[in-house]
């Protein structure tokens, strides 16, 4: 590999670097595709995005086109969108709903649980293929978590629950927010930019770049008389003002901090949200209802999901490299069901003004990766970025930058076989923590 080394993980002088090369390099791009997202559990889509029976979405995980249903019986199913015959995709549209995905190329035609059901001209086969073939593959391994679905092309890795640990208690926040459960909206939000996928890892989890990045969306907090995030003066279940930051095995972490206000919310969408409320801390206690609403999160799940709970919008999205300079994202937004269509309304409007192509962060953060990557470029002179801030702290706050290094270190255990300890800073959850709402 180009560098000898990735990471500089300095405990006693509590400075942590990453070597350039990790994004520049086409032979590192190489050992991720095979160690990361060849090895990993890759999310999919949520169950609200494939209602009924017959219904599908293609995507493409970890480089593979999948076409992710339900089949006729409402089973969800994974099915790897290439044919038998020679290659082409079974089904060409993003969304739909079919029971039969027929390809275009020569007419094979498979059952959407995926048994190949029609050959044209099966009798010129000595060995007729639906014998031979059976049907479409699936991944090694396909499993879902509250409703998030995902897969693992290794069969040799461990399952889903384990792989998310404790960090799935961050899933559950999001999940638990009506008694109905939540549901993705529909439509996506799908960009590209021209930098390393794990800039996009690092900005996602990344407290301290809000307030110079993002000043435009802290101006229009205060002139609308809101608190810009970190900077209010309320404690929320035990974490101060200015937040704090967790680290999770197998690179999984999350930033938190008392949530901001709610720019243009109205009294309806206010009263919703406290209806949620109340709701919540009947079945989970207060605790657990304060940490799904009074608290703003953004989890990232090893290796390139991510979670954003900002209170007026729920974000998910995934993303996947298609060169060590770009990289493909795809962004949904989460509602809670059984809300009324003000509420629906205004968090469409969130998502579009704050995390849409002209919102007020997305092109922002867009703007600030691509210039790094440019940066790059001077990588044989700059060889090394810093990831230090808030390490050797007891509690990091939501803008140091423990979050990243946590990260940093399964991504190094993956590439380079080396085991880095973590800075050992564990999380209880709210609902088993002593604490002051
Ligand atoms: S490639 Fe699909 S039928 Fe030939
Ligand atoms: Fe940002």
């Amino acid at each position: 590999m180009t560098a000898e080394q990735f990471i500089i993980d300095d405990r006693e002088n509590n400075l942590f670097r990453v070597n350039r090369e990790a994004f520049t390099s086409e032979e590192v791009l190489q050992r991720e595709r095979k160690e990361i997202f060849d090895k990993t559990w890759l999310y999919v889509g949520h169950e609200s995005e494939i209602p009924g029976k017959n219904d599908f979405q293609t995507r493409d995980v970890g480089g593979r086109p999948v076409i992710f249903n339900r089949d006729r019986h409402g089973d969800v199913r994974v099915l790897l969108n290439t044919c038998l015959h020679r290659g082409s995709s079974v089904c060409r549209h993003s969304s739909g709903n079919a029971k039969i995905f027929t390809c275009f190329y020569h007419g094979w035609a498979y059952r959407n649980s995926g048994e190949l059901v029609n050959v044209p001209g099966n009798e010129d086969y000595k060995s007729e293929p639906a014998a031979v073939y059976k049907g479409l593959q699936s991944p090694a391994q396909v499993d879902s978590y509250r409703g998030l679905y995902f897969v693992n092309f290794d069969p040799d890795a461990p399952d889903l629950l384990t792989f998310l640990g404790e960090a799935r208690y961050f899933i559950d926040l999001a999940a638990d927010q009506s008694p109905e459960g939540v549901a993705i909206l529909e439509g996506t939000h799908k960009y590209s930019l021209k930098a390393n996928w794990k800039l996009l890892v690092e900005n996602s989890i990344d407290g301290y770049h809000a307030k110079s990045v993002h000043h435009t969306y802290f101006e229009m907090m205060m002139e609308l008389g809101a608190t810009p995030p970190m900077l209010g003066k309320e404690t929320v279940n035990g974490v101060a003002p200015a937040g704090m930051g967790t680290e999770f095995p197998n690179g999984h972490a999350t930033l938190m901090y008392p949530a901001n206000g709610l720019p243009l919310a109205t009294d309806s969408v206010k009263q919703t949200l406290a209806n949620l409320r109340a709701q919540a801390e009947q079945t989970f206690g207060e605790n657990y209802a304060t940490a799904m609403f009074g608290l703003a999160r953004n989890s990232v799940f090893f290796p390139s999901l991510i979670l954003i709970d900002l209170s007026f919008g729920l974000t998910l999205r995934t993303f996947y490299p298609v060169s060590p300079s770009e990289t493909l994202v795809t962004g949904w937004q989460i509602i809670p069901k059984g809300v009324d269509e003000e509420f629906v309304k205004y968090r469409i409007n969130n998502a579009l003004t704050f995390w849409g192509p002209a919102g007020l962060a997305t092109p922002d953060d867009v703007e600030a990766l691509e210039q790094a990557q440019k940066g790059f470029g001077a990588r044989g002179e700059v060889g090394w970025s810093d990831v230090s801030k808030g390490m050797g702290k007891p509690v990091p706050a939501a803008n140091d930058e423990l979050q990243m290094r946590s990260w940093w270190r399964e991504w190094n255990r993956r590439i380079t076989g080396q085991q880095l300890p973590t800075e050992g800073t564990s999380f209880v959850p709210f609902d088993k923590q002593d604490v002051d709402a």
